[in-house]
């Protein structure tokens, strides 16, 4: 199978947003949220996914076709535009791949592994990814490896954490949900954050973009520190 390429970018959502590139039912979804912090949080997920998308398509970003499909994002007749969201206090990653399905996850490295629930851990699962990301970031490298690939599949953490596997592959990481399906997964630790990127296929190539603040125009700011 093929290597995917994924181009990601990591954006940082503070201050005030401006919400005026968002759909009315965005804007009404945002202000349904149970909190004032979990509508921020999807403001900022929602700017950021229209700012990338906006300049990759060429189209203002009020007008990048989004669609929300049991819960992902996609883009309305562009099956080759393939789309992942996440979020992690004022970071928003967003991933783009033409290459097929693919799932991204963040944490601020700061979180180190307190709070990733037991289930999800083995000492195997932690030693494969010491390798990449070292000892102190493993388990939230593991977290979040999982996590990509949950996303990338669809199936989110509805799937059961104890049947997930990781292993090593080519500088990455391979992780099975179970005999549902199977996920490249590339880690890297960018700007304070360590990210998942999951595809079919072996670990993915990424093309990672830091961008300093959700709603600047990319270009400006951006840099590549993971490619
Ligand atoms: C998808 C999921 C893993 C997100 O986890 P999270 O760490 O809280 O949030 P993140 O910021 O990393 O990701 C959220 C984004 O993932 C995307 N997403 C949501 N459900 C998804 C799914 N099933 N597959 C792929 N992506 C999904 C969305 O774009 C979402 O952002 P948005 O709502 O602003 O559009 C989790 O919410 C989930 O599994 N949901 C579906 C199943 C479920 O609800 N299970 C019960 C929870 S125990």
């Amino acid at each position: 199978m093929t290597t995917s390429t994924v181009d990601c970018w990591l954006l940082r959502a503070t201050g005030d947003l401006d919400d005026s590139t968002l759909s009315s039912a965005e804007r009404q979804r945002a202000d349904a949220m149970r909190s004032a912090a979990a509508g921020r949080r999807y403001v900022s997920g929602r700017v950021a996914v229209r700012q990338v998308l906006g300049e990759r398509l060429g189209l203002p970003p009020a007008d990048v076709p989004i669609e929300r499909a049991d819960g992902r994002i996609h883009l309305v007749d562009r099956p080759d535009c393939h789309v992942g969201l996440s979020h992690a206090e004022d970071l928003v990653a967003v991933a783009v791949s033409a290459d097929g399905s693919v799932g991204i996850d963040v944490e601020a490295s700061e979180r180190s592994g307190e709070g990733v629930p037991a289930v999800a851990m083995t000492p195997q699962k932690v030693v494969a990814t010491a390798v990449l990301v070292g000892d102190r970031l493993a388990p939230l490298g593991v977290w979040v490896a999982q996590e990509a690939a949950l996303k990338a599949d669809g199936i989110g953490l509805s799937f059961p954490l104890s049947e997930v596997t990781l292993d090593p592959l080519n500088g990455g990481l391979v992780v099975r949900l179970g005999k549902r399906s199977v996920w490249g997964v590339t880690l890297r630790v960018v700007a304070d954050a360590v990210v998942a990127v999951a595809a079919a296929g072996p670990p993915p190539v990424l093309h990672c973009c830091v961008v300093t603040q959700a709603g600047h125009h990319l270009a400006a700011t951006g840099s590549n520190p993971g490619a």
